[in-house]
């Protein structure tokens, strides 16, 4: 039975009377230390978060740089960035838009936001929504005439969303490369569209052939129209590969950026 002395102590004098290894102070230690380590890893992750978005915009730009054959290792990534003009397409009239500063719209955003995209009934890449509109940018050579212009994608592969930029010719038909920079697919199975001899395959290949009809495709063999249009499916990662090939095809359609590439064939740019 407590004595009299302690009775008349308040809670905290009682508390802290109590020895060391008592169950109350070792619950008090545990729980202070969690909320403690908890303020500083929120703490932590919100001071980082500026610097984080900061090195994801500079990854971006460096996989802009990369598909347009321009990345070298060691350069100043947004000092060369600055060579590319980016634009807002309305994707249904593939026209540019002023509406939004090309320089800071975020596509990602804009896909997720009801005003800003339409749910897809239709839906090949696997994307639920399509943005209407999404940031391009232009390559232009010394003349001031376009050189190639960079296009984003993304789709579903195998395990996730698949987020990358395709590079055309100036004529808007002719391939010069393809370049992910976010997915979550298997190293060494589906990752293997990193790979730069894989990547290298698509160089050199069309989107139309002289029909105007979409022709390149992803696949394990070759289709009718000829290897013009033909990249070879990743052996053992066919699932991944078909997410490439339903999500090229999705965004070089009708309802990608087909509309704005006849304005660039037009030379209405
Ligand atoms: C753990 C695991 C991870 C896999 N990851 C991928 C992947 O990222 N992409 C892919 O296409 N296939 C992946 N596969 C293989 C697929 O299940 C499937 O076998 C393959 O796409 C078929 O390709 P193939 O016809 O060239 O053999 C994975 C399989 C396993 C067991």
């Amino acid at each position: 039975m407590p004595d009299v002395q302690t009775q008349k102590q308040g809670p905290l004098a009682r508390f802290l009377a109590m020895p060391p290894d008592s169950t109350p102070k070792t619950v008090f230690i545990a729980v202070a230390l969690c909320l403690v380590a908890s303020m500083i890893v929120s703490a932590t992750s919100v001071a980082l978060r500026p610097l984080q978005e900061q090195n994801k915009l500079i990854d971006k730009q460096k996989n802009v740089l990369q598909v347009a054959g321009l990345y070298e290792p060691g350069m100043n990534v947004l000092e060369a960035f600055s060579v590319f003009e980016p634009h807002v397409v309305d994707m249904a009239t593939g026209t540019f838009t002023d509406e939004f500063d090309a320089t800071t719209f975020d596509d990602r955003a804009a896909a997720r936001d009801p005003e800003l995209s339409i749910r897809l009934t239709d839906d090949p890449a696997g994307i639920g929504r399509q943005t209407k509109y999404a940031t391009i940018y232009l390559l232009r050579d010394d003349d001031g005439n376009i050189d190639k212009v960079i296009l984003p994608m993304h789709g579903y592969g195998l395990w996730s969303t698949m987020y990358g930029f395709i590079a055309l010719e100036e004529n808007g038909n002719d391939i010069f490369g393809l370049q992910f920079y976010d997915h979550g697919e298997t190293p060494g199975l589906g990752a293997e569209i990193d790979n730069p001899r894989w990547k290298a395959l698509w160089g050199g290949k069309k989107l139309l052939d002289d029909q105007g009809e979409l022709q390149i495709t992803v696949a394990k063999s070759a289709p009718a129209a000829g290897s013009d249009f033909h990249v070879d499916a990743i052996a053992g990662a066919t699932l991944t590969s078909v997410g490439v090939d339903n999500l090229v095809r999705f965004w070089m359609g009708e309802a990608g950026f087909a509309p704005f590439l006849e304005t660039l064939k037009a030379g209405d740019i």
